[in-house]
């Protein structure tokens, strides 16, 4: 049996990395014995938007690395900032010490958000984010003789990452459930679930959302210390959307009752919905805002919370007096991650200044509808920026899939024969292509997904 060192790994057979693979890895989010029925695939290298697997196959990355590729892989200008960091320095601890590039991105952060959110704390993905700044509102209200609020509001279907703090204050019970005995008391206000296509919004149901975050406030609004949720559209629960209004309501509602507003960006941020950020497209200022994912452009790991002087000013007194906070983490800041992030945000600015990438977003509209307008498997439809999810059905008058048929899994298995990298969510295909996307390859991501489509349905049909 060959050892698996770094010099020899390339020259391994297909069949001894998938044993490898087989045999020692535990994938995240993945029933493990599904997949070890599947064909696995090794991404060995990038370019562009495709990926390469260790058999020479190529595949459009329609998934954009779990939602992280903005420039596309191996981008000349990251990879040479990155060299010239790499030859300095790997990295250098952010706990009472700094670096160069560390100060120089907390700057531009501060430059680029809204408001008045003048300081960031980094961390290394997007659940720490999250843990920080509901940590930072927590602590905030002691140090401001409020102990009392310590409640946490989140949206419907909210997922804010896998940490405890991170899971309490979602909603995400197909993924969290199991925990809830372990998880700390939250309150919930239901989504104003709305579609949208290619800019044209359909039903909403903002008023009822609304209505019950009032209430909640005002029955419970002295002991909150904090509501929470992903501005524009949540992702991870298969791209559900806010209409556009929502959150200047509910940034109004916040204010009004003393609410600290913290605004998961990990997903939308940084490019994804087509400008730099989602609250700038509404002026929304919030308490905190949680970047990561998009922020190093599917490079490296890195995270930022970002706050205001005020909440800053709070937490400072003598080393005795406790106040100081307790929160970070062995590679917070580390100096690659903050290179490529100041690399990525200064390529992205030239990307939206450029408008390329509101061109992209209209034509990757226009070819969604098209692909799936109408489409009589296709249940529902959604699409804002570079993100759109079709939930799958088996057609009008017929009976639902049995979970286990596990028909978007199908399709996007299938899909990898056409080329094409995708993930589901249940029966939904979410769509999430890296930000520089041409429009020849948006035409093969549809034409390859309805072929893919095509494929499972007939074969389930039979
Ligand atoms: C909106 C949102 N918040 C938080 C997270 C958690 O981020 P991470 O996986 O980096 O911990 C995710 C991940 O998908 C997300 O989409």
């Amino acid at each position: 049996m060959a050892i698996a060192s770094i010099d020899i790994v390339c020259e391994n057979s297909k069949t001894t990395l998938d044993q490898w693979d087989r045999k020692h890895s535990w994938h995240p989010f993945t029933q493990m014995k599904e997949y070890a029925a599947l064909p696995q695939l090794h991404v060995e290298r990038g370019e562009g938007c495709w990926v390469w697997d260790t058999e020479g196959n190529r595949y459009l990355d329609a998934n954009a690395s779990i939602w992280t590729n903005a420039h596309g892989h191996n981008d000349p200008e990251i990879n040479a900032a990155l060299k010239v960091q790499i030859d300095k320095i790997a990295h250098s601890t952010y706990l009472g010490l700094s670096h160069p590039l560390g100060a120089a991105l907390g700057k531009k952060l501060a430059d680029m958000v809204p408001g008045v959110l003048s300081r960031a704390i980094f961390s290394d993905n997007g659940s720490n984010a999250v843990e920080i700044a509901l940590k930072l509102s927590f602590q905030y209200w002691q140090l401001r003789e409020k102990p009392e609020k310590r409640l946490v509001v989140g949206m419907q279907d909210g997922y804010h990452g896998d940490t405890f703090g991170a899971m309490a204050a979602g909603d995400s019970g197909g993924f969290h459930g199991r925990f809830d005995p372990w998880l700390f008391e939250s309150r919930v206000f239901s989504s104003p679930a709305c579609d949208e296509v290619n800019g044209q919004e359909f039903s909403a149901d903002t008023e009822k959302s609304l209505s019950e975050l009032k209430i909640l406030l005002e029955t419970e609004g002295t002991c909150i210390a904090a509501l929470i949720l992903e501005p524009s559209i949540q992702g991870p629960a298969g791209m559900r959307l806010q209409p556009k209004g929502f959150l200047k309501e509910v940034e109004a509602l916040c204010r009004r009752f003393e609410v600290h507003l913290i605004l998961d960006e990990v997903f939308v941020g940084c490019g994804r919905t087509g400008s730099m950020l989602a609250c700038d497209t509404e002026s929304i200022e919030p308490d905190f805002l949680c970047l990561a994912k998009g922020l190093t452009a599917g490079y490296l790991p890195l995270a930022a919370t970002l706050t205001s002087e005020s909440v800053y000013q709070a937490f400072l007194g003598s080393f005795e007096s406790g106040r100081g906070f307790f929160h970070g983490h062995t590679f917070t800041g580390n100096p690659l991650a903050a290179c490529v992030a100041l690399k990525s945000i200064e390529k992205l600015e030239r990307l939206i200044d450029s408008k390329r990438l509101k061109e992209t977003i209209a034509y990757f509209g226009e070819r969604f509808e098209e692909a799936f307008r109408g489409h009589p498997n296709v249940d529902e439809m959604r699409q804002r920026g570079l993100a759109a999810a079709i939930d799958l059905c088996p057609g009008e008058g017929r009976e639902a899939w049995p979970i286990d048929e596990r028909v978007g899994m199908q399709v996007c298995v299938e899909a990898r024969k056409q080329g094409l990298l995708l993930r589901p969510l249940m029966d939904s295909i979410l769509i999430v292509p890296p930000l520089v996307i041409s429009s020849e390859e948006i035409d093969f991501l549809f034409e390859n997904l309805k072929t893919a489509l095509s494929a499972v349905l007939k074969k389930i049909s039979n």
